[in-house]
């Protein structure tokens, strides 16, 4: 057997040890991605093969978290990809000004840029009290961020420009205060966003949706988990809304 196969064991061996330790299946994750964050985490570890990592993994939760930070690629911006924002106010806010209150799901939602970017503007809508949004993530420590709201300004720039490009009627800094080189978003925008831990992988449907947001999730899964991940929320979404993207494209759009 040559050295790659053997190297693809240990990679499986590997996953197996952190599933029965940790309770953290990666198993069907996408495995050139996959590869490339063990091999990030062995060159800062100075290892050479996947299989040192196995009993530092199981012996040292540190390297577990290490570990599951190269696996959560948190990487987000407010109003990401902006015509997403404005294909949703077109197309789905009239559907839920229909409804005298409704539930939206962002799962996968990183530190939390994409929720606060829906949140003004369904407030712009005048639809936010109606709304309670769950934003979900397994990664705990940008639910953390997610939660306080509070985000570097460097980029305000680009923030207020991608905001206008998403159709914001107003100035994004009527949202937030800025101190220094922070800022933070007002706590009205929160009241009615729940950020919650949620695994794609094993946890069940936590109630049911209008609307589910999915972006830059799927494509870390493989086919399967990509399946797993509609079934499940197929079968949160009331029948009337769904509308799911991976990457940038709306995969379903269902009335
Ligand atoms: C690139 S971010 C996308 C953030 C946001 N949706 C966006 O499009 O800007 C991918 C997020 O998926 C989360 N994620 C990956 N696997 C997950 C799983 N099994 N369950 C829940 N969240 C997961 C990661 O922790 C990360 O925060």
């Amino acid at each position: 057997m040559d050295a790659k196969k053997i190297a693809e064991i240990e990679v499986d061996v590997l996953l197996e040890a952190i599933r029965l330790r940790y309770d953290y299946d990666f198993r069907n994750y996408a495995r050139a991605s996959l590869k490339r964050r063990v091999q990030s985490l062995l060159s800062k570890e100075n290892l050479e093969m996947p299989y040192q990592l196995i009993p530092r993994i199981l012996y040292d939760q540190n390297i577990f978290d290490k570990f599951l930070s190269e696996m959560s690629v948190t990487v987000t911006e407010l109003f990401r990809d902006p015509p997403f924002f404005k294909s949703i106010q077109e197309i789905i806010f009239p559907v839920l000004a229909t409804y005298p209150y409704f539930k939206i799901w962002h799962a996968g939602c990183a530190t939390g840029e994409e929720v606060y970017s829906l949140a003004i503007l369904l407030k712009e809508a005048g639809l936010l009290n109606r709304a309670k949004i769950y934003a979900t993530d397994y990664s705990k420590r940008s639910l953390n961020t997610a939660k306080e709201g509070i985000y570097d300004a460097s980029n305000m720039k680009i923030n207020s420009e991608a905001y206008l490009k998403a159709g914001g009627k107003n100035q994004l800094e009527d949202y937030y205060t800025q101190q220094y080189d922070a800022f933070k978003f007002n706590d009205e925008l929160k009241k009615n966003i729940t950020f919650a831990y949620h695994n794609l992988v094993k946890d069940g449907v936590f109630g049911e949706m209008n609307m589910v947001v999915c972006r830059n999730v799927l494509i870390y899964f493989d086919k399967n988990l990509q399946n797993h991940a509609f079934s499940l929320f197929d079968s949160s979404m009331l029948r009337w809304v769904f509308y799911a993207l991976a990457a940038k494209k709306p995969l379903i759009f269902r009335c």
